[in-house]
């Protein structure tokens, strides 16, 4: 199917439909999130299913550098599995240096409600991409509970956070869905005297209100608004924590059915969370053949089976501004999908996208133009001009930005459009999926 030169990733056309069932890797969100949590707990948690990509390696890195106990091991489906033993009430350790979160948005945000209620000084950097992402909407509401940085009021990574132990409960609009904002304040307000209560303008995922009450917290959560009550000390969670498939790894075999015919795919074990699965919904209403059954739950996850078969005449559609949050992630490929259908689909209010691994608006827009497909911005909306029967031109090279959403984006264009591509920066596939291709090979097997 590919072959690979200095990270240049040539994709070939499939020779043949996807068909079969897999799984998934471990959720990323999740999984940052199973690390962090047993960390801060007092005790020993056990883990499976946790993702094993470099996001993930980079909190487990976090952790560790602060103190926790990190066992877990690489088990024979690839995923991470053993125990967290966290530092408690007695407070995480000051780090011998810089704390270097990679590319992980999700680690260097989290980590800063982590650290709030703590008197050390730790800073955070990272890669060129994540030094550029926005840092002041996590640092301003953590100033208000009386967490220092340094500089003050800076945007970017590399920062210094000077924590506090005297932290005050705060109520907080947030200007924006992001759970990354509302994990770090109610992090934070975990370490404060009273209860600390954010809203945002629509709701974004809410994996941290499921998880902390396993380690004993007393959260709240309501429609776009989540509560902690402090001061609480995290307890190790007495059940093991199962991590299940991450829905935004789905939606790549999901939307290369969509593009390959005669394909038809069913991914088991994936997170089906209403706040994670709008993607699903915008394949539905784009009229894809397309179901999903539950199965179980993982903790407080529900989880199961999307089955989904390839749809002649999939056709544009609307997305509303107060949905985006639930398919953040998967608009790159879901534009590629629209990219294929008849008439124009709107992705309404995408200023989020911009600021992501890279400017995802932007690159989807310059991507689909390399196709030959029009994709424009009528203010924050993403509009997207679709073509029946789109075939790849000959020779085309994508640039991934190393942002490896648009990494798998531009392979399955490859993959589906009938001409090879190249794919520079192709291994950042490795950040949340790098067994994306050999899923692919045993769908087309
Ligand atoms: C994440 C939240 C989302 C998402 C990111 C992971 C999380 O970002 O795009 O990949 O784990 O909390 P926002 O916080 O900007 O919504």
């Amino acid at each position: 199917m590919s072959t690979s030169s200095r990270n240049v990733q040539r994709i070939n056309p499939l020779e043949s439909p996807l068909q079969g069932v897999v799984k998934v890797p471990g959720d990323k969100s999740i999984s940052h999130r199973s690390v962090l949590f047993s960390a801060m707990a007092e005790g020993t948690t056990r883990i499976r299913g946790v993702l094993d990509s470099e996001d993930v390696r980079s909190s487990i890195r976090a952790v560790t550098e602060l103190g926790a106990q990190v066992n877990l091991e690489v088990q024979p489906d690839g995923s991470l599995a053993g125990s967290v033993t966290g530092w408690g009430a007695q407070g995480p350790k000051q780090p011998e240096g810089d704390i270097d979160c990679g590319n992980s948005g999700t680690t260097a945000r989290l980590l800063m409600g982590v650290l709030a209620p703590w008197d050390i000084e730790v800073t955070l950097t990272g890669d060129d991409s994540l030094c550029t992402r926005p840092m002041r909407r996590i640092t301003a509401p953590l100033m208000k509970m009386g967490v220092r940085f340094e500089p003050a009021g800076k945007e970017h990574l590399p920062i210094t956070e000077i924590g506090s132990r005297s932290l005050k409960a705060i109520d907080y609009d947030a200007p924006m869905a992001s759970a990354q904002l509302k994990t770090a304040v109610i992090l934070a307000g975990l370490g404060a005297q009273g209860t600390t209560t954010l809203r945002e303008p629509s709701s974004s995922r809410n994996h941290t209100e499921l998880m902390l009450p396993e380690y004993g917290a007393d959260t709240t959560a309501g429609f776009c608004t989540a509560s902690v009550n402090g001061p609480c000390t995290l307890k190790a969670a007495d059940d093991v924590l199962s991590v299940p498939g991450d829905p935004s790894s789905a939606a790549f075999p999901v939307c290369g059915a969509l593009l390959v015919p005669g394909s038809y795919v069913q991914i088991e074990d994936v997170s089906l969370n209403p706040a994670r699965i709008g993607f699903v919904r915008t394949l539905e209403r784009m009229g894809a053949d397309i179901s999903i059954v539950r199965t179980g739950s993982a903790g407080k996850e529900p989880i199961g089976t999307i089955s989904v078969r390839y749809t002649d005449e999939l056709h544009g559609c609307e997305v509303p501004a107060d949905k985006i949050a639930t398919e953040i992630d998967e608009i790159p490929v879901l534009a590629l999908v629209a990219a294929t259908a008849k008439g124009v689909t709107v992705f309404r209010d995408v200023s989020e996208l911009r600021v992501k691994e890279t400017d995802r608006a932007q690159a989807i827009i310059d991507g689909l133009a390399l196709l030959g497909v029009d994709a424009w911005m009528e203010g924050e909306n993403l509009c997207i001009e679709g073509q029946p029967g789109l075939k790849a031109p000959e020779g085309l090279v994508f640039d991934s930005g190393k942002d490896h959403r648009l990494a798998m984006t531009w392979a399955l264009a490859g993959m589906a459009l009938g001409n090879p591509v190249d794919i520079v920066g192709f291994d950042s596939v490795n950040i949340s999926y790098p067994t994306f291709l050999k899923t692919i090979e045993r769908l087309t097997r």
